[in-house]
């Protein structure tokens, strides 16, 4: 399918951050978007890259009331000789359908979302930041839009794709987190929607995540909602502990998001010859391992940060500090070398990196 591209005038285009330290998440917005509408009977129609805009909705489209709205992220990052990059695209394509799938909702051709990224991100090149750790964060998205109430699957649905320069997350170096081990709220449970990357999965984890915050804890660690044993994941991210010399993350059981991130650690801790599991790991190992001073390393992972050291879990009534409080060994290596594949600094042996301009 062809896409339409409409440019914004120049006249009429934003102005572009000139502080990258300013940036954050999530403020800022270029000046196009992707956009395509599907109908049942017509299939997906109307592809363009257009001004972005507000969203002209029907109060009663469905996404508004059944919560059918599922979305993806990446990002996309500019190499030091100015080429511009994307990671693993494929896989956050192959996410969204899965999410698109399980949610009854309409899988998009996988050419025409990588097609739309690319004429996306190319269109807006000169809001992508320059320095290393800041990036062009992007945001497809489907939701549901058949005016009518009534729980079935939507007829109608707009999938779009926003972006937006983000900053360096550790602009300062790292800093490690502390988590707090939910014992009363969980994220998902097995046969749910948890390894969708469904809104309402989101919507979910407020309540556990700023009980944690008034706590003084940067995020939840989620366990198992079914034994409340098993570690899951931490905030929105995957999250990895080092054991002795096993690095161990919770297997892909249904309840997880499958993180880009998570398996591309995955992939490299194979090839450093890392003794790496993917298994059930309890709170009960993790204090055992901790008591007998093996728990040497504990990582969160995830597109955001890449990885994200945590200093300290708290569970029970009691804090455990992990590696002094300090980012561990391993946290570090598995940092610099994702970082550098992503920003074309380094060889890319397993084919992630998307070059999409020079
Ligand atoms: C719930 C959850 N888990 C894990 C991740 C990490 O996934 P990825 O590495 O693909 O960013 C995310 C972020 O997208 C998430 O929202």
């Amino acid at each position: 399918m062809d896409i339409k591209i409409t440019k914004v005038a120049p006249e009429k285009m934003k102005p572009k951050p000139t502080d990258e330290s300013k940036l954050g998440f999530g403020q800022i917005f270029t000046d196009h978007f992707f956009i395509v509408e599907y109908e049942t009977g017509k299939g997906w129609y109307n592809a363009s890259i257009e001004p972005y805009r507000p969203l002209i909705l029907d109060p009663a489209v469905m996404c508004l009331h059944y919560g059918q709205l599922i979305f993806e992220g990446m990002k996309a990052y500019r190499g030091k000789d100015g080429s511009v990059y994307l990671f693993r695209p494929g896989e956050n394509i192959k996410r969204m359908n899965e999410s698109a799938v399980r949610l009854c909702m309409q899988p998009v051709d996988e050419d025409l979302f990588m097609d739309a990224l690319v004429k996306l991100v190319t269109v807006e090149k000169e809001w992508i930041p320059r320095g290393i750790g800041t990036s062009l964060y992007i945001r497809p998205t489907m939701i549901a839009t058949e005016t009518a109430l009534g729980v079935h699957p939507s007829n109608k649905y707009l999938f779009y794709i926003i972006a937006g320069p983000v900053g360096a997350y550790y602009p300062e170096g790292f800093s490690p987190t502390k988590i707090y081990v939910s014992e009363e709220y969980v994220r998902a449970v097995r046969g749910g929607v948890g390894y969708c990357k469904a809104a309402g999965n989101y919507a979910a984890s407020l309540y556990a995540s700023q009980k944690a915050s008034d706590l003084g804890y940067t995020q939840v660690l989620w366990l198992d909602a079914i034994e409340m044993k098993y570690v899951e994941e931490v905030g929105t991210s995957n999250i990895f502990f080092l054991i002795g010399d096993e690095l161990i993350t919770p297997p892909l059981t249904g309840s997880i998001l499958p993180g880009v991130t998570r398996d591309s650690i995955i992939r490299l801790a194979k090839d450093w010859k890392i003794n790496i599991s993917e298994r059930q790991l309890s709170m009960d190992e993790i204090l055992d391992a901790y008591t007998d001073g093996t728990l040497k390393d504990c990582f969160a992972s995830g597109t955001a940060a890449i990885v994200s050291p945590v200093g300290q879990i708290y569970y029970k009534g009691r804090e455990y500090v992990i590696n002094d409080g300090k980012t561990g060994e391993l946290t570090e290596r598995l940092y610099n070398e994702i970082l550098q594949i992503q920003y074309g600094e380094k060889e890319d042996p397993f084919g992630w990196r998307v070059k999409i301009s020079d």
